[in-house]
């Protein structure tokens, strides 16, 4: 089983919005991730609060270092991203499922918001005829949401959209997929939970092989709470033990968006 690990804060950056970059040094035992794995990550200094470690996508690796693309939503992340240089941070990981490795032929890559993460380390891995087969389609609300597009785009085609139209084409990343479905051997995708069902559903209609990173609020990490269930077609999944990758088809989408 995966233990916790002691790792050390070496930069926090503020990359935009609501948007930090974390670099963790010590981490060894990540530098293998597949793309789609995560780590639990808990900073020593939260001492009793907040209790559980919160889970986040590798995002790069680099030797023993590895970063994670962090969006704030509430006390942990907040929280994260104010941990100064130096400070130990306890990590379970890497957990979970990855991306399957790509089939021949051209792949699509969806990513909404912070789903970049798992996509993000899917491209870096990709070797150069997988990269040349994909094209990632990543969608935000608005220009000043959306990181990183240049060094994305030196590596794959990329199609931009953004919900104000402030950047790329205006709408959802959704709008864009169906005609890049013709011909695609695979679709992965990681953001929204209701993106990802939509996602599905049209990689469905087009006979497309899916694949979603789920999202889910989790205690453990390691399937032991039962925390973080999401609704699958043949009963209960476990994001953190079945997933978060998971074949789109095994999701029971219309009670997860209940
Ligand atoms: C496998 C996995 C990978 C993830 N990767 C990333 C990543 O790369 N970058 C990133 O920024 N975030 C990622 N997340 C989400 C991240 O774990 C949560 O945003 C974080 O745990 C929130 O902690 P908090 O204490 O700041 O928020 P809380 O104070 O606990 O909650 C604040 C708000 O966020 C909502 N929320 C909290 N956790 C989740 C969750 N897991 N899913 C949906 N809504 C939630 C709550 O309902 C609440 O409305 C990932 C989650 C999972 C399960
Ligand atoms: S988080 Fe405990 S079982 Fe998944």
């Amino acid at each position: 089983m995966v233990e916790f690990f002691d790792a050390t804060v070496e930069t926090v950056e503020h990359v935009t919005g609501d948007l930090y970059l974390l670099r963790l040094r010590d981490c060894e035992a990540l530098a293998s991730s597949q793309p789609g794995q995560f780590a639990m990550l808990r900073p020593r200094s939260w001492q009793v609060d907040p209790v559980l470690a919160r889970p986040f996508s590798i995002f790069r690796t680099s030797g023993d270092r590895v970063d994670f693309l962090i969006r704030t939503v509430g006390r942990g992340t907040d929280s994260l991203v104010r941990c100064n240089a130096g400070e130990r941070i306890d990590v379970l990981g890497p957990v979970g499922t990855a991306f399957p490795s790509p089939s021949h032929g051209p792949t699509v890559l969806v990513a909404g918001g912070v789903g970049l993460a798992p996509i993000g380390l899917w491209i870096d891995r990709a070797d150069d005829g997988m990269r040349a087969d994909a094209t990632l389609i990543y969608g935000a609300r608005t220009a000043d949401d959306l990181v990183f597009l240049d060094e994305l785009s030196q590596r794959v085609a990329v199609v931009v959209t953004t919900e104000d139209g402030s950047f790329g084409r205006k709408g959802l990343v959704t709008d864009e997929m169906v005609s890049l479905l013709d011909g695609c051997a695979e679709v992965l995708t990681c953001g929204p939970t209701r993106m990802m069902a939509h996602v599905a559903r049209l990689a469905g209609e087009a006979r497309v092989s899916c694949h979603v990173s789920l999202e889910a609020r989790m205690a453990c990490g390691r399937g032991i709470c039962l925390g973080c269930a999401v609704p699958g077609v043949a009963g209960p999944l476990l994001v953190c033990r079945d997933g978060p990758v998971l074949p789109a088809g095994h999701v029971d989408w219309e009670q997860v968006l209940v």
